[in-house]
């Protein structure tokens, strides 16, 4: 049994004050068995760390340097995010891809980094809509975990969740239809299946994400392969994200 996960993404929303009351209001609604987590801008990580104590609510960060520390002006590092207390840390969102140059080669390095100082990586992937129109979406996001998990070895495979987040869908309120993304999440097990082998490609968690919101949470819970969210914009309204986990 795989337990369900779902992250709010904040991305670069919400100052100290605001997320500190958004966490109060979510941290009392926790669902028992579901595993949930804010991954919140880095300025904030400490206050709604102190905020978390005492509770089951989970704290992640949006993205991290590979490097401990060294001249990577306006870079954080994962020992610092380690010293925080963060749980987990998106790698390869698609806006990092598209506006921060980040690569296959890079998500690679931030995976191995995020691994080595016991931070959980959610590790995002998905094709664009041209892609998508070109029928090449399983040769993109197949290409982009083969170079993500280069390297790695299977015991550390426990340790990744995947978010599966088609870029058309993200933020533009037009979500994949429930077969679309669990038709890709089941691909992406079994390009796991095929690098590794079933026993890792069962247990890994595969989350959708792209407008995912309280009226579309439950068909999405309800497929085989989708054993969760990454939120974004309805992350943001604490009632919002409280009818997301309790999908
Ligand atoms: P969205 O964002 O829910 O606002 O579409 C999802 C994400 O980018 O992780």
């Amino acid at each position: 049994m795989r337990t369900p996960i779902i992250a709010g993404n904040w991305k670069m929303n919400k100052t100290i004050e605001e997320a500190i009351h958004i966490v109060n209001e979510i941290k009392n609604s926790l669902i028992e068995d579901v595993e949930t987590v804010v991954c919140v801008p880095f300025t904030s990580l400490k206050e709604v760390k102190k905020e978390l104590a005492g509770t089951k609510l989970k704290l992640g960060a949006q993205n991290m340097h590979w490097e401990e520390s060294g001249a990577f002006t306006g870079e954080i590092s994962p020992l610092m995010l380690k010293e925080i207390g963060v749980d987990y840390v998106i790698i390869g969102h698609s806006e990092r891809r598209q506006y921060f140059n980040e690569t296959d080669e890079t998500v690679n390095k931030k995976i191995k980094a995020a691994l080595k100082h016991n931070i959980i990586p959610i590790v995002c992937v998905g094709e664009t809509l041209e892609q998508r129109e070109a029928n090449m979406e399983n040769e993109i996001v197949k290409a982009q975990i083969v170079k993500a998990f280069e390297d790695i070895e299977a015991e550390e495979m426990a340790n990744i969740v995947v978010a599966y987040e088609p870029i058309w869908a993200i933020g533009t309120g037009k979500t994949a239809t429930k077969e679309e993304a669990n038709d890709m999440i089941s691909f992406i097990r079994k390009t796991i299946m095929d690098k590794y082998d079933k026993e890792i490609s069962d247990k890994i968690r595969i989350q959708y994400g792209g407008s995912v919101k309280p009226s579309n949470i439950s068909e999405i819970m309800e497929q085989s392969d989708i054993d969760g969210a990454l939120v974004g914009g309805a992350s943001l309204k604490p009632d919002e994200f409280i009818k997301l986990i309790s999908f």
